[in-house]
């Protein structure tokens, strides 16, 4: 028998209690024993739920019990999902988790702590939600080198963006709608800014190049000041434009990571996933290029991809997953300045100057553009070149495009 705890009984949580219910009887075959839902610990009060019986608000109670083997940290956050999954670590109980922000933040020293004591630290659902990307790269994908990871990360952001693209809706209208679904995060300006996918790349990067990769050191933008222009400008040129997060290998060992909205084109795979679905493109030196694809945030598949970590251990529960990472540094990460590119301006100018500034520029044109307003795509340069090049020119928008 393989006891269970999850902590946080939220959308992701609730989705794990359902997988293990419903599955149940699969499931137990599948691993050849019984997977018993012990626990479920959260402060509130849930007097009509289904599990009431198995609610605790004592975390104490778990990590004293023996018979629990397994932990699932679905609270989110870096405070209490912190202590929590410390002394559970330190009790010798496995943890799994969806909680990138903790492994993005503190993931070295979880995976120490795990070793240490003979357990494993967990996080397949952290990055895509429900999309098989964390094993299949660090295990199908064992025999590259890891060259470059582009991934559409973040599924509410992704849903904006497309029902801005396909419904004309204004960011606010999609964001809630995004939030009726269960896709957001309790606070959504995680999504919209971009932490949520600069966290996810920060994980990938870690498990590609084998360092941890701290958030801080990768410059973030959101989606905030996208605008229906900006998807009319792009849509013009057979463009979508989705937040990417990115990671590569420089030439130099360093690693170069960064979260930012970007024009993808239409013949590439990333620009036709839509809604909440996440897509992640790894390129390595021997298999050339892979995606991987699905739904990238809400209960069940995010809860599938937790389940999965749990049928692993119940499996096979103390074997070392080394599935962990060296330590960060501070000049591991470079800018993305030094990158090459070409861009899509929107901006105040006229035609004429902005022709003067960039040569080979592709003009784009939208209906309804107010006078002394102009779009185009730029050659490639690198972004100091293109903000040289722009000078004190009053810019609406500068994204970069995928090559
Ligand atoms: N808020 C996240 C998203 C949830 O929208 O992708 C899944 O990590």
């Amino acid at each position: 028998m393989i006891n269970v705890a999850i902590l946080g009984f939220g959308t992701v949580g609730s989705g794990v209690a359902e997988v293990l219910t419903t599955n149940g009887a699969l499931i137990d075959q599948r691993v050849g024993d019984k997977i018993r839902l012990k626990y479920i610990v959260d402060i509130r009060d849930f007097p009509d739920s289904p599990y009431r019986d198995l609610f605790e608000k004592d975390f104490s109670v778990v990590e004293a019990d023996p018979e629990v083997d397994v932990v699932v940290e679905t609270i989110g956050g870096c405070k209490i999902a912190l202590e929590f999954t410390t002394r559970a670590l330190k009790a010798g109980k496995s943890v799994v988790t969806s909680n990138k922000e903790l492994v993005a933040t503190h993931g070295y020293e979880l995976l120490q702590l795990a070793k240490e004591h003979g357990c494993n630290y967990l996080f397949e659902a952290s990055v895509g939600g429900g999309i098989p990307v964390l094993r299949p790269m660090s295990n199908c994908l064992a025999s590259n080198q890891i060259e470059e990871v582009t991934g559409i990360l973040n599924g509410t952001t992704n849903y904006i963006l497309t029902r801005m693209i396909q419904a004309g809706l204004s960011f606010d209208q999609a964001l809630k709608e995004a939030q009726a679904n269960g896709y957001a995060e309790q606070d959504p300006t995680a999504d919209v800014d971009g932490h949520d996918a600069c966290r996810k790349t920060c994980i990938l990067a870690a498990l590609a190049f084998g360092q941890q990769i701290y958030p801080e050191q990768v410059p973030t933008q959101g989606i905030r000041n996208v605008t229906l222009e900006d998807v009319a400008y792009a849509d013009s040129c057979g463009y979508k434009i989705k937040l990417l997060g990115r990671c590569m290998q420089t030439q130099e060992g360093k690693v170069c990571a960064f979260t930012a909205p970007h024009l993808v084109e239409g013949k590439n795979p990333l620009a036709g996933v839509e809604d909440v679905f996440n897509a992640i493109a790894i390129h390595g030196n021997a298999v050339g290029d892979v995606m991987f694809y699905g739904p990238g945030a809400g209960k069940l598949p995010t809860a599938s991809a937790v389940v999965a970590d749990i049928i692993d251990l119940a499996k096979d529960p103390n074997r070392d997953r080394r599935n962990a990472w060296g330590p960060g540094a501070a000049d591991l990460v470079v800018s993305p300045d030094g990158l090459t590119s070409r861009w899509y301006v929107r901006a105040q100018m006229s035609m004429e100057r902005a022709r003067a500034a960039f040569q080979d520029l592709q003009p784009l044109a939208r209906s309804g553009a107010p006078v002394g307003e102009v779009a185009f795509l730029t050659g490639a340069m690198t972004e100091p070149e293109l903000r040289q090049r722009l000078q004190d020119v009053k810019t609406g928008s500068v994204l970069r495009v995928l090559a």
